[in-house]
């Protein structure tokens, strides 16, 4: 039999898959590595990109974009649009976790390195929806990370960083009060293609070439992230992910994890809808 010690010493090799890059041949996998709290939890690294050592943290995934502000909306609010409940579901700043690192092409995922790893940039892959793990990175339809350590500033994780900038309706105004809009280097994509993804209105109010972060509204709804854009308006609820629990225009309307991206239908990629790509496919995000 092999001791128990040892076995378990084979699953504490490292916090985060930089570390696991740096010391071992590794490949692209699911591992497992461990917390500063010892919690012991398996992820998947990305050990190519860039140098490699991105290590999975969460997923964005909307399971139906006619639910406004329902099940399975974990990262807005899964309660309705409620002014009472101006943080929604609070994913986006606590510990609670959920879902698996292999179905988070099927659902939302969340694991303790979302707020347990120290970082210092963060990447993004655009995965449709239910596809295998072992072809998320050649399905992508859009891929990009950051490079200038810009979490280095804001606590080391998107954890600290909406800590600092929380995702809470009528916390702020319109451009004003929105958090850091960060450049991005493109692996899969490029600012057409990422621009394009969004509808033409929406394509007048963004710049492409940019993660940005807690975006406000016209009407005070707070955003968490806008994928490969940074606004310059306010109707951010057709191009920015995640939220808090009140969407005030229309109201539950542009209420979910995918906000408005069907103001003028499903998929349609017509007038401020996204396109029907963008829209069935999860948002898988790494730290590194
Ligand atoms: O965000 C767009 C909304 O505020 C206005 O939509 O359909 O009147 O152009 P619409
Ligand atoms: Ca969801
Ligand atoms: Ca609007």
């Amino acid at each position: 039999k092999v001791k128990l010690e040892d076995a378990m010493l084979q699953r504490r090799v490292a916090r985060n898959c930089k570390e696991l890059h740096e010391k071992y041949q590794v490949y692209d996998d699911l591992y497992y590595l461990n917390s500063s709290r010892g919690v012991l939890y398996q992820m998947f690294c990305d050990m190519t990109t860039a140098g490699g050592g991105w290590t999975l943290v969460a997923s964005v995934h909307e399971n139906n974009m006619y639910g406004k502000c329902t099940l399975g909306d974990r990262w807005s609010n899964q309660q309705g649009s409620d002014p009472n409940r101006p943080d929604g579901e609070g994913t986006w700043a606590d510990t609670v976790t959920f879902g698996t690192a292999e179905s988070s092409t099927s659902d939302d995922y969340k694991n303790p390195g979302y707020y347990d790893i120290a970082a210092q940039d963060v990447s993004v892959w655009h995965v449709p929806n239910n596809i295998d793990l072992e072809q998320w990175s050649a399905s992508s339809i859009l891929r990009y990370h950051t490079e200038n350590h810009f979490l280095n500033l804001y606590g080391g994780n998107l954890f600290y960083l909406f800590k600092k900038f929380p995702v809470r309706f009528a916390l702020g105004a319109c451009l004003t009060d929105n958090g850091p809009a960060i450049p991005i280097v493109y692996d899969t994509g490029n600012v057409d293609y990422n621009k394009n993804l969004y509808g033409p209105n929406s394509r007048q109010i963004l710049t492409p070439g940019f993660i940005a972060f807690r975006v406000f509204n016209t009407e005070g709804a707070a955003m968490a992230l806008c994928s490969g854009v940074k606004p310059t308006a306010c109707h951010t609820e057709h191009f920015c992910i995640g939220g808090g629990g009140h969407f005030p225009e229309a109201t539950p309307r542009q209420c979910g994890d995918f906000t408005s991206f069907d103001w003028d239908g499903y998929g349609t990629n017509k007038g401020w809808s996204a396109s029907k790509e963008i829209t069935e496919a999860a948002v898988l995000l790494f730290y590194r």
